[in-house]
């Protein structure tokens, strides 16, 4: 058994592969499916009348605003079109509690928390890191968070100001959250403090490419219990149109929604109205979205599938995976403490992954076991030999077989 291990990882060493998977990344193939926005010809004036090619509208153009609202099913009102990307007014979100937030900003509390589901996206990590706030994991379950963990964790400590997730094809491991779970998340957190923030990254919103469970709009569950003023949704066309090209959207209202344009008004004047203009023109309405993204969806299966022919191949003594219906990541976790090893052991054969630890706050898997593999931006055959490599990798680590 361990020779045939140590053959194969030869033959894999000989092929001096370079091949990196480690970020969810559109292919270009998904990229040339949006082409059209590179020549799309549109006007310099928006539907009431602001010039395009001037300073102006800081919140957005209204028909983008309104796509954002058709999107998010939102109240037009709640709505800000801003630049290419969500992360960003993610992140002016929590600057602008951390500066600004009523009565305390977060940034006068002794030891501010988040709760942060895991595994999570190592950027919304490294965000919170950047304010000194701690990121406090609670584990996911198939429909959404863990709400034991999460009431737990709020009992005992008065320091939470919020929680920060994915919740539809949740990066890395796909989770759809229900809206049971939703609604009790939002009834849990608003009975601890009527401050506490809920920050939605919906950056996979409309990125199905299986049949996928459907969820009511967060918006609708948010203002169905009153929430509306606490809870930020974001979202963005980075994996619709073009990766960082698109256009962002954010819902909220109230206080977070002063506190947004508070802190957008120092920093920038306006977005650029023309890309909105033109994502507007191209899409029209979120039907069309829809239809767009079946495309994507016929590019991306087949990667996930791929990359299943091979995982199947390690038996569950192995390790187990996700088996997302959408979304841009597949999780592998291994039944022995190993990620670590196993990404060392890829990279020896020329395939970079997404170092092990990095779905969690401080880079700490406490069982050293998720790894996050990323199938779409590679060929099928790079992703075909990716696929040997890892499973070769997982193989030799956990038979503490050393290379
Ligand atoms: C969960 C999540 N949020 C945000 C982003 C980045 O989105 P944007 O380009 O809109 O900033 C990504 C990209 O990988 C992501 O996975």
């Amino acid at each position: 058994m361990h020779q045939k291990i140590i053959t194969r990882f030869k033959s894999l060493k000989e092929k001096q592969l370079s091949i990196d998977i480690t970020r969810g990344k559109p292919d270009v193939d998904q990229l040339n499916l949006s082409n059209e926005l590179l020549n799309i010809p549109i006007p310099s004036i928006s539907e009431d009348g602001a010039d395009l090619r001037n300073y102006g509208e800081p919140f957005g153009i209204i028909e983008a605003r309104k796509l954002g609202a058709e999107l998010l099913d939102a109240p037009v009102a709640n709505i800000l079109a801003g630049e290419q990307s969500s992360l960003l007014l993610t992140y002016q979100t929590v600057l602008s509690n951390f500066l600004f937030a009523d009565p305390v900003p977060w940034k006068d509390l002794e030891n501010p928390k988040f709760i942060c589901p895991v595994p999570g996206f190592d950027r919304h990590f490294m965000m919170l890191n950047d304010f000194g706030i701690e990121a406090v994991p609670i584990p996911l379950k198939s429909d959404g968070i863990d709400l034991n963990a999460f009431e737990d964790l709020l009992k005992g400590d008065e320091n939470f100001v919020g929680i920060l997730c994915v919740p539809k094809h949740s990066n890395p491991s796909g989770e759809i959250y229900s809206d049971k779970n939703l609604e009790e998340m939002f009834r849990i957190g608003s009975k601890y403090s009527d401050k506490f923030l809920f920050l939605f990254d919906h950056a996979y919103l409309v990125h199905d490419f299986l049949p996928t469970p459907v969820q009511k709009p967060l918006w609708q569950i948010a203002t169905n219990l009153n929430v509306q003023d606490q809870t930020v949704i974001t979202t963005s066309f980075s994996k619709i149109t073009f990766g960082g090209g698109g256009i962002s959207f954010m819902a909220t209202s109230g206080h977070s929604l002063d506190l947004i344009k508070k802190v957008r008004t120092t920093m920038i004047i306006c977005p650029d109205k023309l890309n909105q203009k033109r994502h507007v023109e191209f899409f029209k309405d979120v039907k069309s979205i829809k239809v767009h993204m079946q495309k994507h969806a016929e590019l991306v299966r087949p990667k996930f599938e791929i990359a299943y022919t091979y995982l199947e191949k390690l038996s569950d003594e192995y390790g187990t995976f996700s088996r997302p219906t959408g979304g841009y990541f597949i999780t592998y976790s291994t039944a022995r403490p190993i990620a670590t090893k196993v990404v060392e052991n890829c990279k020896k054969l020329g395939v970079l992954i997404t170092p092990a630890g990095s779905t969690f706050p401080n880079n700490y898997d406490p069982n050293n076991s998720v790894i996050r593999i990323a199938p779409t931006f590679v060929s099928k055959d790079q992703l075909s030999d990716a696929m040997d490599v890892f499973t070769t990798s997982v193989q030799l680590a956990h038979h503490d077989i050393d290379i």
